[in-house]
């Protein structure tokens, strides 16, 4: 009988230069003008993933982990040279481009090496926010109505109903969603618009703001996949010049006062209907978009609990405790035990069939069989 091999993962991900949550490290909280509600020294990047690393080492994996640091070549290095059984793939960008990640992804599959989370094409469809929007919309998921612009430019008669958020839709971790995003007559819509198409790449999509409450449901798994608890966020602590959204500030900057306001609760307070409703909405899109091993979606429940998807994220945060992880935690999922579950979803596929890259002519001396 043959020994089982211990699995063998590479935690990959793309970090270059300086990390701001270090520099955070250097400031005072007293120096605030507001009190801090969260701790401003946040894990920096690196720490996020190593944390990852270590769980996953926790529950009795091989675990190397490999920045690529904007350089490809590293990791065609290591698929060519030393595959590992499964990638953790935790590559959001390529480039400082977020456009490119699916392209990333596109090298697992082409060396033949299983990995973790959603295809390329599923990665890149929900990069384009106004594409996903279109196939809900197609499939009866609703989402709030929106134009997609690709020139500064939009008739006074637009159809749509203020309020409105401007944002940019080849974006995404909160990129270019701020105070000043929601706007309420067509000066301001204007003026944003303007400014958006000035700082992001077209197009840009002005979407009906939908007033209510926000719910984050993570989904994890395939056959079914599973909904875990909905966080829902509290709003009602925001300075009242910040509307009631999750902005780039209130997500990322422990310096902002909106960072320390927003506040989740998990499990979401919602009736069985709606929650009902909210799942079956959530399922479908995790489906339509074609989402593997896990997702989170971001949803509006309006006064009247019409539920709206307002995008699918494949490739969420996966820092403990918050996000995807605080709703695994509510159900009784450890943090590695989670990211246990999701290696697991990887290793069940069958392996890309024609790992032809690595079939081909190959002058490295070292280079593995793949197995
Ligand atoms: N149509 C809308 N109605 C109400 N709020 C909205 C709408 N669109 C966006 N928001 C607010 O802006 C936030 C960010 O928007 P969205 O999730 O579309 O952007 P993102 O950059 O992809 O975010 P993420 O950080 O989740 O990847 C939402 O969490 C929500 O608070
Ligand atoms: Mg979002």
């Amino acid at each position: 009988m043959t020994k089982k091999k211990k699995i063998t993962i590479a935690v990959v991900y793309n970090h270059a230069g300086d990390d701001i949550y270090e520099k955070i490290r250097d400031v005072d909280p007293d120096t605030l003008d507001f009190e801090p509600e969260y701790n401003i020294k946040v894990a920096t990047v690196t720490e996020e993933y190593e944390a990852i690393a270590d769980a996953l080492r926790g529950q009795g994996y091989n675990v190397n982990i490999l920045n690529i640091n904007e350089d490809i070549q590293v990791l065609v290095d290591l698929l060519r040279k030393k595959p590992p059984d499964v990638v953790f793939n935790l590559i959001e960008f390529y480039r400082d481009d977020p456009a490119l990640e699916h392209l990333v992804a596109g090298l697992f599959a082409l060396y033949g090496v299983r990995f973790t989370g959603s295809r390329p094409f599923t990665l890149a469809l929900c990069q384009r926010k106004g594409m996903t929007k279109q196939l809900l919309l197609a499939n009866n998921v609703p989402t709030p109505r929106y134009k997609l612009l690709t020139e500064p430019r939009l008739p006074g008669r637009h159809g749509l109903r203020y309020p409105l958020i401007v944002k940019p839709s080849r974006e995404d971790a909160s990129s270019g969603v701020e105070k000043g995003s929601v706007v309420y007559n067509f000066e301001q819509l204007n003026e944003r618009v303007k400014r958006t198409f000035e700082e992001y790449k077209s197009p840009i999509l002005v979407e009906e703001f939908i007033e209510g409450r926000e719910l984050h449901v993570s989904v994890l798994g395939n056959d079914p996949p599973e909904v875990l608890p909905i966080i829902e966020f509290d709003f009602s602590e925001l300075p009242s010049d910040h509307p009631n959204i999750i902005s780039y500030d209130a997500k990322w900057n422990p310096l902002e006062e909106s960072f320390h306001r927003v506040h989740s609760i998990c499990p979401a307070k919602l009736s069985r209907r709606v929650e009902k409703k909210v799942k079956a909405a959530v399922i479908d899109a995790y489906k339509i978009t074609g989402c593997t091993d896990y997702a989170r979606l971001d949803l509006r429940l309006r006064k009247d609990n019409k539920v709206f998807v307002l995008e699918v994220n494949p490739n969420p945060d996966l820092t403990e405790g918050v996000s995807f992880m605080e709703s695994a935690e509510q159900i009784g999922f450890g943090f590695g035990e989670t990211l246990g579950k999701i290696v697991e979803f990887a290793l069940s596929r069958s392996a890309p069939s024609i790992p032809i890259l690595q079939k081909g002519k190959d002058t490295t001396k070292s280079q593995k069989k793949i197995k």
